[in-house]
């Protein structure tokens, strides 16, 4: 069975989730997390090499405060509790998004979780924290103008290679698979580059209700499909 070597999931539902049970939208977020953890655990065990979750847009700043508090308090307690456990299960995490406009604390944490594990080579955990696809890709227009301008990069040299070298994602292979929670069909500015050639699987169910069945009938899905990166469908082909 052709298998994922990296499965890039939006994690969509939390709220809707939480409104079905009369239960806060804090209380979806937070079994969201459970969620986030069993995912890990499910892709490790399948061989899936990158995970990359997303776990905060640059637009979800727009919530209301108490909301963008609760999603960052996840986060933080996510990181202070599973840092370890990750560490310990060989797991190198990696974060994608914007930094500059986060605090200081936030900061130090994504900056340590990514120090603490950076020689780890069983999975890769991609988390997309403050990422927007529009953002990544100017930013790293900004860093490409700057070498350009000091001469370091030629006109020819400015090729979709070196785009792909200065994203966040630099040295990620893109995702062969896209899953998304909650029925909705969008991408919602996530790895809108990276995301070219891969194949989307969009599930109904919410993010809290994803657990490993439901995430190996979105492996099987995919291991269903054609891929042909713009050739010939491999039965045309043979
Ligand atoms: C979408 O649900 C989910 C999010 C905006 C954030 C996902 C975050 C977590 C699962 C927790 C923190 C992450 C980590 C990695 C620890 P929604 O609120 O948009 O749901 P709705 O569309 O039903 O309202």
């Amino acid at each position: 069975m052709r298998h994922p070597q990296h499965v890039a999931i939006i994690m969509d539902g939390n709220g809707r989730w939480a409104r079905a049970r009369g239960l806060p939208r804090s209380m979806g977020h937070r079994r969201g997390v459970e969620a986030v953890r069993q995912a890990v655990r499910a892709a490790g065990e399948l061989g899936i090499d990158y995970l990359t979750l997303f776990a905060f847009s640059s637009e979800n700043w727009r919530r209301p405060k108490e909301e963008v508090d609760e999603l960052l308090g996840l986060l933080k307690h996510f990181i202070r509790r599973d840092l370890a456990d990750l560490h310990k299960e060989g797991v190198r995490v990696r974060v994608i998004g914007a930094r500059d406009d986060l605090t200081s604390d936030i900061r130090g944490l994504l900056e340590e979780a990514e120090n603490l594990t950076r020689d780890n080579q069983r999975q890769t955990l991609v988390v997309a924290f403050n990422y927007g696809a529009r953002d990544e890709v100017a930013r790293a227009m900004r860093r490409i103008a700057e070498k350009f301008a000091a001469g370091e990069v030629s006109l020819d040299g400015l090729t979709a290679d070196l785009l792909d070298e200065h994203l966040d994602t630099a040295g990620i292979p893109d995702p062969d698979l896209v899953i998304r929670t909650s029925g909705e069909l969008r991408l919602s500015n996530f790895l809108l580059w990276q995301s070219a050639y891969s194949e989307f699987v969009f599930l109904p169910c919410l993010w809290p209700d994803f657990d490993r069945q439901a995430f190996e009938d979105a492996i099987a899905e995919y291991a269903s499909r054609d891929r042909r990166f713009g050739g010939l469908s491999r039965e045309i082909a043979s």
